[in-house]
């Protein structure tokens, strides 16, 4: 049992893993500033540090339990709030990162997780980790693939352990909708307010949808696994699934009847297609995506019926 740090635990996915820790024994510390997390989602038995991974003082104070492992998950979410505050992105994704793995290295921290992004990739048939021809094409992949590089850094010079994980779409509970948000919960919230779902673009651009318990246990796998540091991992699906056919299983779980519309694809989303090449980490961490999409949307909704999220 171990001594854990997690940024961004109050958000979405970290909420979920911080869960998963505690479960297992494990004590938690969370650094959230709560920009996009919130207060009800941190478990019972975490210690909250509410400020920002950019603040020396908030680190120090996260800290001070002396963690031995670090799951950085904090940061500005996502490519349309990049797109709209690229400053603000490149202080919590660049700055932040340099931070939390500088405080890291002085604690003697054993290893830090990074949560990087599928869309370094940019638009690829296939992603896979070998592929080193990247085509970031928002802010937010940009520096999600700058936080990447300065992990590198720091395992090669400082030989703090490092390992990184690039997600997929991850939904699930945990995740409210809003205005910079996934797709899943936006969806969700219309067609149980009885509203036709907004496609944007032709509906059969496809995404690969990670239930967050699957992501979650791919998350604690490459903490845990012997990898060598720096060492890159999708965490997928591996499945590709139409918006189109997305949005009809959502209406079909919501018994929503007002269907769909279609807008033009927003001007900054060039990736056409995504799916996670997932044999990376399923051979080396032993990683197997077990939720299906239909049995993780029905999850979905109950929760978003529970908090209350409808229109
Ligand atoms: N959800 C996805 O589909 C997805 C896909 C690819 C990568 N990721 C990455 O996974 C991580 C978690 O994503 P999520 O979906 O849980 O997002 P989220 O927005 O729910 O969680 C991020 C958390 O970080 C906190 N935060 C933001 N700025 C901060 C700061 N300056 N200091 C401290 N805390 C701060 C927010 O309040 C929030 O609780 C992020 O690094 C994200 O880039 C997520």
């Amino acid at each position: 049992m171990s001594r854990c740090l997690v940024t961004g635990g109050a958000g979405a996915i970290g909420s979920n893993l911080t869960a998963a820790l505690i479960a297992r024994g494990d004590s938690v510390t969370i650094l959230d500033d709560l920009s996009s997390g919130h207060r009800s989602l941190v478990p019972v038995g975490a210690r909250l540090v509410v400020g920002s991974v950019t603040d020396d003082a908030s680190l120090e104070d996260a800290f001070v339990e002396k963690p031995e492992r670090v799951f950085h998950l904090a940061a500005l979410f996502a490519n349309q709030n990049s797109v709209e505050h690229p400053d603000r992105d490149l202080n919590v994704n660049g700055l932040g990162v340099v931070k939390v793995l500088e405080h890291a290295r002085r604690a003697a921290v054993t290893k830090v997780l990074y949560t990087s992004s599928s869309c370094v990739y940019g638009n690829k048939a296939v992603m896979r980790e070998t592929d080193i021809d990247f085509k970031p094409d928002t802010p937010y992949a940009i520096t999600k693939l700058l936080g990447e590089q300065y992990c590198r850094f720091w395992s090669d010079f400082h030989k703090l352990d490092t390992v990184m994980v690039r997600l997929f779409n991850t939904y699930g509970p945990g995740e409210h909708p809003g205005r910079y948000r996934n797709v899943i919960p936006n969806f969700m919230k219309l067609a149980m307010g009885g509203e036709p779902l907004p496609i944007t673009g032709s509906g059969e651009e496809t995404r690969d949808f990670n239930f967050v318990s699957d992501t979650v246990a791919g998350l604690v796998l490459a903490m845990d696994g012997a990898t060598t540091p720096a060492d890159v991992f999708n965490l997928a699906s591996g499945r590709e699934t139409t918006i189109k056919a997305l949005a009809e299983a959502i209406n079909e779980i919501s018994g929503n009847r007002a269907g769909l519309t279609f807008q033009p694809r927003r001007g900054w989303d060039h990736v056409l297609t995504r799916r996670g090449e997932t044999s990376k980490a399923e051979r080396q961490l032993g990683y197997r995506p077990a939720v299906s999409l239909w049995e993780g949307l029905a999850r979905t909704h109950a929760w978003l019926e529970s908090v209350g999220a409808s229109a």
